[in-house]
């Protein structure tokens, strides 16, 4: 992991973090954006559902299954609210840890995640692709306690690893660490609600190699990452389908959020 990151080249969590209405990015991830919004013209309103239903699914995991810890893995830069205020907001003892493979969201989570007294919430180096060495990192030691239960959120991460082999088995061995009871949230975009000349023209849009790595997945390749566990109703459905907030109909319809989303339970 590189010590000075290259702030002149695209970086995606700052294009990412433009695309739910935060103000870390540059000229750089703003023609991304306009590039891509000419064939994905609803991408900005799919990226904030993506956004939405994470915080929808902490509340749920917190408030409804008793999680009091929870593994962000492929955080992005910080957000307002961010995953450990709606979780503390529910039970201020609760713990967080946030991971990117990114210095950049390193940099800029070390100078705003907070610890309280009841609960903490630290920022961790890592790569999802290598599981083992999270889970055994400083923070996850320090703030989880690895004999309970642990929500792993996968949000908006899984379909940045284009190689199927490398994020089937980053999944999988965080299946086989995690404490019985833990629970994996996956957010995962997907292509198959599109029509196929959208489905062509974003294809060559990411063969370009300039809008960085893209794998989006079918339902049933999106399946295979929890075959076997027990999923949170309602199951795997499109973010604006997974527990909608009646006070905030989604922005965008199921076709135009690109997405799927799943709560899985370990046993
Ligand atoms: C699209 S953002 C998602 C942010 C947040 N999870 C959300 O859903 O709002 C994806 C983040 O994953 C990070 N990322 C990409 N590949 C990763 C990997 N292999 N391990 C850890 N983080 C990764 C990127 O740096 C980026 O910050």
């Amino acid at each position: 992991m590189s010590e000075s990151p290259d702030v002149s080249a695209l970086n995606t969590s700052r294009r990412y973090n433009e695309w739910v209405g935060g103000k870390d990015h540059t000229g750089v991830e703003r023609e991304s954006t306009k590039t891509i919004l000419t064939v994905l013209p609803n991408m900005l309103a799919a990226a904030k559902e993506g956004r939405a239903v994470v915080m929808r699914a902490v509340r749920d995991l917190v408030a409804e299954c008793g999680i009091r810890q929870i593994l962000d893995i492929g955080a992005g830069q910080p957000m307002k609210p961010n995953v450990h205020e709606v979780a503390q907001r529910i039970d201020p003892a609760c713990r967080v840890v946030y991971v990117d493979n990114d210095p950049l969201v390193g940099v800029h989570h070390r100078g705003t995640v907070m610890s309280r007294r009841e609960g903490r919430a630290e920022f961790q180096a890592g790569d999802l692709l290598n599981a083992d060495e999270i889970l055994a990192g400083d923070q996850v030691k320090e703030v989880f306690d690895l004999g309970r239960p642990v929500a792993v959120l996968l949000a908006s991460v899984l379909h940045l690893i284009e190689d199927d082999e490398l994020a089937y088995a980053a999944v999988r061995r965080l299946r086989e660490s995690l404490p019985p009871g833990s629970y994996l949230m996956i957010v995962h975009g997907t292509f198959d609600t599109l029509p196929e000349e959208t489905r062509r023209a974003v294809r060559a849009l990411i063969a370009t190699g300039k809008h960085g790595a893209y794998r989006a997945r079918s339902r049933a390749e999106i399946e295979r990452f929890v075959d076997g566990l027990e999923l949170l109703e309602p199951g795997i459905v499109s973010s604006v389908e997974w527990r909608p907030d009646p006070a905030k109909p989604p922005q965008t319809s199921v076709a135009d959020a690109m997405c799927y989303v799943v709560v899985a339970k370990l046993p």
